[in-house]
């Protein structure tokens, strides 16, 4: 039982068995999306050195695509980013059928500073997820598929952000993962049992300020590189 903190209908289970339906997808939901939080960690530190050291940042990006080991931890990556959304479908479509009501509704409880954005993270979560893939999709086809000529790491991803739908792309696609991961990271820690009303407090502050640095952080990240001179 939660002392404090936003819960959601699905958060919620109204039975033993319920609970025990939406358990399995939902450590898999919990642990592939613990997985990307770390990868967007990496991610952003790899991204600063493009404001602050140019030459070092096509310094570590010739580097690392020179590693044997990088394409088994985009084969990883990629395996994370397909599960996480699969199985965040598939226990909510679980929990909907065994309760009878659709996956969208989600009723929440209002109890401190930022529940209710979380609460609307979490009752919004399908479409923040559609929209945060339809980011993907564009960013990895415009920065991944197309790999720039060593040296051109910084001079592509500037030539990409010149572009006002492309920067208010980067833009959504930052907030997004932020809002995302408002109210994903607390609901991380439950399903894998590791939430209870001694750390509550500390897991919710946590989750919140890692979404403020990756989805702030990603936001000013594009907006300054897309000034900074070329
Ligand atoms: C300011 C915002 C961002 C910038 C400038 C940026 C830049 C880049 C660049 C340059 C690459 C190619 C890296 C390489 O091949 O070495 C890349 C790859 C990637 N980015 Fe981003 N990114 C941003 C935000 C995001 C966000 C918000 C996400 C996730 C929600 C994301 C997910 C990825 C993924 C999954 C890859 C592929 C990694 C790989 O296969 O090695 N990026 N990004």
């Amino acid at each position: 039982m939660r002392e404090h903190g936003v819960m959601t209908a699905s958060d919620r289970p109204s039975s033993a068995s319920t609970q025990a339906l939406a358990a399995g997808p939902a450590v898999g939901v919990a642990v592939s999306g613990l997985v990307l939080v770390l990868f967007l960690l990496v991610h952003l530190a790899g991204l600063v050195p493009a404001l602050v050291n140019p030459a070092g940042f096509e310094r570590y990006a010739a580097l690392l695509h020179r590693q044997p080991w990088l394409p088994v931890v985009e084969a990883a990556l990629l395996a994370a980013l397909l599960l996480h959304p699969a199985l965040a479908l598939r226990r909510a479509l679980r929990l909907a059928r065994a309760r009878g009501t659709a996956p969208a509704l989600r009723r929440s409880r209002r109890e401190g500073a930022g529940d209710g954005l979380a609460a609307l993270a979490a009752a919004q979560a399908p479409w923040i997820g559609a929209l945060l893939l339809a980011f993907l999709a564009v960013h990895l086809l415009q920065l991944r598929w197309h790999r720039p000529a060593a040296g051109q790491e910084l001079a592509a991803l500037q030539a990409v952000l010149r572009s006002p739908a492309s920067l208010a792309l980067y833009g959504a696609g930052s907030l997004a993962a932020g809002l995302h991961l408002f109210h994903g990271h607390e609901a991380a820690q439950r399903s894998l049992g590791l939430l209870d009303p001694a750390n509550g407090t500390r897991i919710r502050l946590l989750g919140r300020l890692l979404a403020l640095l990756l989805g702030g952080g990603f936001a000013l990240l594009a907006l300054l590189l897309r000034v900074s001179p070329a």
